[in-house]
């Protein structure tokens, strides 16, 4: 579907690469350009403290931080941290010296809380829908 829609008559060559991107995808040295938009915000996994019963962290129920403990909100941005860093040292392999890179990544003001971000409420339909999901096989 992505390449069926992608303009005709340009000049340009396009490959689709199997892999993540917090980890190697390309060769050394060989991206001029890099350009990811409202991707970077998925993280590589759910962090280990939410679903501990002992962690002030424990987010049952929930699938995000919003309206959560401010804990949960810190493990989160621990792991975006973490993904971060492996994001940008692959990148850094991949890139050549003086490239370009732009991100378009979703944000928040400095100052305020992970639980005050303007995109909890995009997830909060689904997290109903799949907490009501999983209640039904309890
Ligand atoms: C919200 S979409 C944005 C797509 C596109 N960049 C745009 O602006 O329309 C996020 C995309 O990131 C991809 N994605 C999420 N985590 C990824 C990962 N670790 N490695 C590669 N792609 C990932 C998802 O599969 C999805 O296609």
């Amino acid at each position: 579907m992505l390449f069926k829609s992608l303009p005709p008559g340009r000049q340009y060559f396009v490959s689709g690469v199997p892999g993540s991107f917090h980890s190697r995808l390309f060769p050394k040295a060989s991206l001029h350009f890099v350009y990811s938009a409202y991707a970077l915000q998925w993280l590589s996994r759910v962090p280990q403290e939410l679903s501990d019963i002992n962690s002030p962290a424990y987010n049952r129920g929930r699938i995000f931080y919003s309206n959560s403990p401010n804990e949960v909100g810190k493990a989160y941005t621990a792991q975006y941290a973490m993904d971060m860093e492996r994001f940008l040292a692959a990148r850094a392999k991949e890139m050549v010296p003086g490239g370009l890179m732009a991100l378009l990544i979703p944000g928040r003001p400095d100052g305020t809380l992970p639980a005050e971000s303007s995109i909890g409420p995009i997830f909060q339909p689904l997290e109903s829908c799949l907490v009501d999901m999983a209640n039904e096989w309890s």
